[in-house]
């Protein structure tokens, strides 16, 4: 097996018949991708099985060579997985390098493996594969990630913190409902990775090269074999597409810019100036001049991520927007912005679920914050509306009026005495002060999917019995 990567005179020992010498350096530079389709191994393996078992049930290879294809390739999966493999940029991909190790081990045998196959289809197949494990690994970590948020809602169910818009104080919000927010979030792209699994579980084994072939082969077999629902119906698009990558980074980008809105919030949060939340040294970083500090690297790594994750998306649609039917060599740029965009994205769930888990939250600072900025005016106005009879708009002027006086006493409206406020409207009464506070402006707010803590509890009560 021990190929030489510096031997460019003999042709490709693969398909090399018709060449009568090797590549230029430049060329095995550029065409070769056995530096990251190597780990498309495993899926390869399985692939080869699936087919030579499936062409020996057929009657196109026999059982004995069936027999020493299948044993050849397993003994080759345990050489990668022990690191007893020696890969060949000449070789040039995952394929080929398989295949030229078998026919080491087997002989003349391994030459029929490729019987009613091409390279086009099975790296269709290893890299479908390969997705929708990653696609089944992301379901489960989101489903994590959920459940981490769904102990911090129940935690916090009652806890109230200032609402914002425009990152202004806005109303009075529990925590519980924010993290409620965020398993909605992620409660959608989970069902986003379901989707793309049932529409990439088709299996494309037998397209071969792009026309089907004439070999009497059975597609429902390989495919049953290998986990897929059923075969590809149209062998020219299942060589062409790369639809179900793009998807997956479609959606690993929409995840991703979830985790990092969330990456944000913990960054404000956890300034000294906000004081909301705490990480642990666990999930945080030193400075190596200023000893005071605490810097949330991992969130910030997190929100970087997501840019990282953005780029793969728009390298991939560009590399496939107007290539012509059906493969070409453009598609074997797909790999490694897959393989980078899932990587970037398992890191960057794997720590939220841990920040998540790990903060340390403070309600009385939260709730501080959430009684200043005059955030229960709203609750003041809807008291006019409700109390008084006024309309909305008019109590919305009036309660501007409280505000501006709070404003210039540099008190809050719950410590406005109540002549001041019957001065600005004479129906008030003393009865306001009940939907002033904090408390009684969030329980207030029972509507379907409000902050009202017994709202909350019904979502997280919905969520629990789906994760
Ligand atoms: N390494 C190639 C890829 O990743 C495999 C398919 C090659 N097919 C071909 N017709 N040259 O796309």
């Amino acid at each position: 097996m021990a190929e030489s990567n510096t031997d460019t005179k003999s042709s490709n020992q693969m398909w090399g018949g018709r060449f009568a010498s090797g590549p230029d350096a430049i060329m095995e530079e550029i065409n070769a991708s056995i530096g990251f389709d190597k780990k498309l191994f495993a899926q390869d393996i399985r692939g080869s099985i699936a087919h030579a078992t499936m062409l020996a049930h057929q009657g196109i290879i026999s059982a004995e060579d069936k027999d020493k294809i299948v044993h050849g390739l397993n003994t080759i999966l345990s050489e990668i997985e022990s690191g007893n493999f020696e890969f060949s940029r000449r070789l040039e991909d995952i394929h080929m390098n398989i295949e030229a190790r078998l026919a080491t081990l087997i002989g003349p045998a391994a030459g029929r493996l490729h019987t009613a196959r091409s390279r086009n289809d099975q790296v269709a197949l290893d890299f479908r594969l390969w997705v929708k494990e990653e696609l089944e690994k992301t379901e489960k970590m989101l489903t994590g990630l959920i459940a981490a948020f769904l102990d911090r809602a129940e935690e916090h169910a009652e806890s109230v913190m200032p609402g914002f818009t425009h990152l202004q104080t806005a109303q009075p919000v529990t925590f519980g409902h924010h993290c409620m927010a965020y398993v909605e979030m992620f409660g959608r792209d989970r069902s986003r990775v379901r989707h793309a699994i049932e529409h990439l579980d088709e299996s494309p084994i037998g397209a071969a090269a792009l026309a089907g072939t004439g070999y009497p082969i059975d597609r429902h077999m390989t495919a049953k074999a290998l986990g897929f629902r059923e075969p590809t119906r149209n062998s020219i698009d299942t060589v062409s597409d790369r639809d179900f990558a793009i998807e997956f980074l479609a959606i690993a980008a929409i995840t991703g810019m979830h985790l990092s809105r969330l990456a944000e919030e913990i960054v404000i949060w956890s300034t000294p100036q906000f004081g909301f939340v705490r990480l642990s040294d666990a999930f945080s970083t030193g400075s190596s001049i200023m000893p005071q500090k605490k810097n949330p690297d991992a969130a910030e790594l997190v929100r970087a991520k997501t840019g990282r994750i953005n780029g793969s998306l728009i390298a991939l649609l560009t590399i496939m927007k107007g290539l012509p039917l059906a493969y070409s060599k453009d598609m074997q740029e797909d790999k490694e912005q897959v393989f980078d965009a899932a990587e970037s994205l398992e890191l960057a769930i794997a720590a939220m679920t841990g920040m998540v888990r790990d903060m340390t939250v403070n309600s009385a600072r939260m709730k501080a914050a959430a009684g200043s900025g005059f955030s229960t005016a709203t609750d003041l106005a809807d008291w006019l509306v409700r109390e008084a009879g006024l309309p909305f708009r008019d109590a919305h002027h009036v309660t501007g009026r409280a505000v501006a006086l709070a404003e210039s006493k540099g008190c809050d409206l719950a410590e406005l005495p109540l002549a001041d406020l019957q001065a600005i409207h004479s129906a008030i009464t003393d009865k306001v002060y009940d939907v002033l506070t904090v408390e009684a402006s969030v329980a207030s707010r029972k509507s379907f999917g409000g902050t009202a803590p017994s709202e909350v509890r019904k979502q997280i009560a919905f969520w629990r019995a789906r994760n």
